[in-house]
């Protein structure tokens, strides 16, 4: 019972997490993605759960179950997404974003299938999203805290780092996609916790490993509140 007890160290807390790819459609049928599966937010959001919290995730399309009281919304385009986080971010004490989404959508979504008739070359203008986490850090309310994602291939610590300052987030969790056993698909992940205070590298560990460091580490900030 006691190590029951003190496992639920997220007691009374209400967490909200972004997960999953984001889908910009370009007419009915056709979208541009990303290889983002999913894991990596669901594992936190079972993590939080199993500790104690209340748990929604706003997640786009992905292939995962995951335990019932866990609230999921579902999302596809990283505008919904936007928006959603928007409404009911104010509600929570612990902001997650680990959604892989999508920078760029195409300035305008064919109401039609695009037909390729006549056209041997197609381009299409893709106009940039909304920063989901960067409207959330720079609208915090005071007490919450916020957990962001940076997924670089170079200069991954300096280009975190710079994460860390521009959205105005308490972590920055760091991977380098192209490593092996990290990123997009597999169970497994290599990161590096980045905040103010100092850079940690963890090595490679379950995604759900990955999330009890995470949380473990959110946990030394609301000590101190
Ligand atoms: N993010 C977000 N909304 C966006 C883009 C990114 O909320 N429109 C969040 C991601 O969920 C992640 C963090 O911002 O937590 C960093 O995402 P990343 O793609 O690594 O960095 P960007 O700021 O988008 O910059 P770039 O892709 O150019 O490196
Ligand atoms: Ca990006």
């Amino acid at each position: 019972i006691e190590k029951l007890l003190c496992s639920q160290d997220l007691a009374g807390k209400k967490v909200l997490i972004t997960a999953g790819p984001t889908r910009e459609y370009l007419d009915p049928i056709r979208f541009i993605s990303n290889r983002s599966s999913g894991k990596m937010g669901y594992a936190l959001a079972e993590e939080a759960y199993k500790r104690g919290a209340k748990v929604t995730v706003i997640s786009g399309p992905v292939n995962i179950n995951t335990y019932a009281d866990i609230e999921i919304i579902n999302v596809q385009t990283a505008f919904q997404m936007y928006h959603k986080v928007k409404d009911i971010y104010m509600q929570y004490d612990i902001l997650i974003f680990s959604a892989a989404v999508a920078d760029y959508r195409p300035k305008s979504v064919s109401e039609n299938k695009i037909k390729k008739e006549n056209r041997d070359e197609l381009a299409i203008e893709l106009v940039k999203n909304p920063d989901i986490l960067k409207f959330v850090g720079d609208n915090k309310k005071p007490g919450q805290i916020i957990v962001g994602f940076s997924a670089e291939t170079e200069n991954v610590i300096e280009n975190s780092q710079e994460k860390l300052k521009t959205k105005n987030a308490d972590l920055i969790v760091a991977n380098n996609v192209l490593e092996e056993g990290a990123g997009f698909d597999v169970d497994t992940n290599i990161v590096t916790l980045i905040s103010k205070e100092k850079i940690e590298n963890l090595p490679k560990m379950s995604k759900s490993e990955v999330a009890e460091r995470i949380f473990d580490h959110v946990l030394t900030y609301l000590c101190k509140m």
